[in-house]
Parts: structure tokens; C-alpha cells; sequence
């Protein structure tokens, strides 16, 4: 609808047909390219008049892009982690940001058991070697791995993605253990979980599974330290944020056999360049930040995402507002 007396929203990717039905009657949109990591520069020049932005979590919204925004009323970022929006910033200026959680947990989870079983049972591995001719016979000792039943999960970080991990890994026959630097969010009702504290499940965990978000105090969460404290059996998997592990630290410990293995939905930096030294080693799985990558995850995600800026143009109360302080200033 090309009417200019509706707010101007700026959405910062192009999205499949019908994603942003809903919009399409409270604004006018200017809509950036389909993949991008930065906001593009037709976009910028929209900065000065837009009351909305629509934004996945490659979008910096930092000082630098809000200083240019004076108009603005929401911002809505089409995913449940925001470490990508300066809160603090907005805050100041009165402006809600809006998240989607609760559509991609099942779809997290279940991509967190499928690169742990993948990692586990070295499935990328044995797959490329019966492609390429490796696939000699079957043989007693060929691409062994660990199981899952009787193993300890450890999952650091149990909310509502944590929480739906270790349903399912329970189900694998696993015992959970679990700590969280946020106490408040834990979701442990009918789990059969234990809570222990983050040096015990560090040292006594035979898969790690990181469900937190990125914060000051998440950031290298995991590093050269922790992963000397790690069984040297054990697998790391991430499929929170990348920053929460150190690369470097990483590297070291998948070399030097301080761990066995990791399995990254997420890296730092993201995307990691095609040379990046974690691509070349065979005890490390990586696929592209894939956690919430199904249509009707992705679906509900732009449906939350479009309740919350139609909510902030219109000077309402975000449904999924992540500075709920905003209201009280
Ligand atoms: C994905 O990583 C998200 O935060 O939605």
C-alpha cells in the first residue's frame, strides 16, 4: 500500500511471499536484499524518516545507526537472541525492541540433537567416506563413536531451548545436568535435571551444550581455561552464539585433544571464512547458524516479528519486548 500517511518501516531483508502479510496494512515498507549482513545503503538513506526497523540478527543496530533515526518507534528483530541491538541505547531513547521467542525452541533443539548425534556418531565423516570411495567394507572398528544412552549432558544455560533439550535427551537415555548464569529463567519442572554448579558440570559433562545468550558476562564463557576442565572425551556443542566460545581457544583444544570434538551451529566470527582453521579439523562439525532454519519456525518468527512492530508504531505495548523499562520512563 502506497499510502504516505502511513509510518515508514524500514525491513531490513527481503522475505518469502506472505512473511510480512501483516504489515502491509499499518506501513509503508522499504525492504533490503535477500542476504545481507549490513544494512543496505538504499535502506541508510531511509534512516532520517523511518518510525519502525524490521531486522534479522546480522543488522548492528548500534549508536551510530539509532543517532540517525530520530523518528524511530520500534525496533523488531526477527529472532529470540537481540545481542545484535544496543539495548542500553535504545532504552535511553524510549524505544522498545521486540524479540520472538518461544516458535524456534523445538526447532533449536532438535537441531542441537542432530549435530550432537551427528558429532557423535561422526555421521559428516562417515558420509564423505562413502562417497568418495572409502567405503572399503564393514569393518568392526571403522567410524566408531559414543553413545548417547548413559552419557551425561551438561547443559549450561536452561531455559526454554535448554529446557527442550534435555526433554529430548532424556529420551536418548541421557542423564542431564545443568547450570544457568540467570537462576530466574530456569525451566526445570518435571525434568529429571540436576542442578549443579558450572565447575562441576564443566569437569563431569560428556556432551556440553550451550543454551545462554550472549551477554558481557556469557562472552568467551568458554575458553582456554574451561576447555583444559573438560574431559578430554567430551564433545562441545554451541547452538546459542559464537562469541560465547573463544575461536582461538577452540582451535587449540580440538588440536591439541584437550576435548574430542565440537559441533557449531554458530561461530565467531559468523559467517567463518571458507580458510578458517576450524573448517580443517575433522573433529569439528559446523553448519550456518541453522537452529531455527524451518518453514514454520522461520514462518511464526516474521509473524512475532510483525506483532511487535505493528505494536510499536502504534504506541502499544510490544507482545515480545525484551526492555519492558521503556514503559516506566
Ligand atoms: C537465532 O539465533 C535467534 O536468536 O533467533
Amino acid at each position: 500500500m502506497n499510502n504516505s500517511s502511513l509510518p515508514l518501516v524500514l525491513v531490513s531483508h527481503t522475505l518469502p511471499d506472505g512473511w510480512l502479510d501483516n504489515l502491509e496494512n499499518h506501513c509503508r515498507m522499504v525492504i533490503g536484499p535477500k542476504d545481507a549482513n549490513e544494512l543496505s545503503t538504499e535502506l541508510e538513506n531511509f534512516l532520517p524518516e523511518a518510525e519502525g526497523l524490521f531486522t534479522l540478527l546480522t543488522i548492528n543496530v548500534n549508536e551510530a545507526l539509532l543517532s540517525k533515526t530520530p523518528k524511530l518507534k520500534v525496533v523488531s528483530n526477527m529472532a529470540v537472541g537481540y545481542d545484535n541491538v544496543d539495548l542500553d541505547a535504545c532504552t535511553q531513547r524510549g524505544i522498545p525492541v521486540g524479540n520472538t521467542p518461544g516458535v524456534l525452541t523445538d526447532g533449536t533443539a532438535d537441531l542441537t540433537m542432530a549435530i550432537m548425534l551427528a558429532a557423535a556418531r561422526r555421521i559428516i565423516e562417515a558420509n564423505l567416506d562413502a562417497r568418495q570411495g572409502r567405503w572399503k567394507t564393514w569393518s568392526p572398528t571403522g567410524w566408531l563413536g559414543k553413545d548417547l544412552r548413559g552419557a551425561t549432558l551438561g547443559i549450561i544455560g536452561m531455559g526454554q531451548i535448554g529446557s527442550a533439550v534435555a526433554e529430548r535427551a532424556t529420551g536418548f537415555g541421557m542423564k542431564i545436568i545443568f547450570s544457568d548464569p540467570n537462576p530466574d529463567l530456569v525451566k526445570a519442572e518435571g525434568l529429571k535435571a540436576k542442578h549443579v554448579p558450572l565447575e562441576t558440570l564443566i569437569k563431569d559433562s560428556d556432551f556440553i551444550s550451550l543454551h545462554i545468550p550472549l551477554t558481557p558476562e556469557t562472552y568467551h564463557l568458554i575458553n582456554e581455561d574451561t576447555l583444559k576442565r573438560i574431559k578430554p572425551t567430551s564433545l562441545l556443542i554451541n547452538t546459542s552464539r559464537g562469541p560465547i566460545v573463544d575461536s582461538n581457544a577452540l582451535i587449540k583444544a580440538l588440536e591439541g585433544g584437550w576435548i574430542a570434538g565440537a559441533a557449531l551451529d554458530v561461530t565467531d566470527p559468523e559467517p567463518l571464512p571458507q580458510y578458517h582453521r576450524l573448517f580443517e579439523l575433522p573433529n569439528c562439525l559446523i553448519v550456518p547458524h541453522i537452529g531455527s532454519a524451518t518453514w514454520n519456525t522461520r514462518r511464526q518468527m516474521a509473524e512475532r516479528a510483525c506483532e511487535n512492530l505493528i505494536a510499536g508504531l502504534k504506541g502499544r505495548q510490544l507482545p515480545y519486548c525484551v526492555n519492558p523499562e521503556v514503559y516506566n520512563s
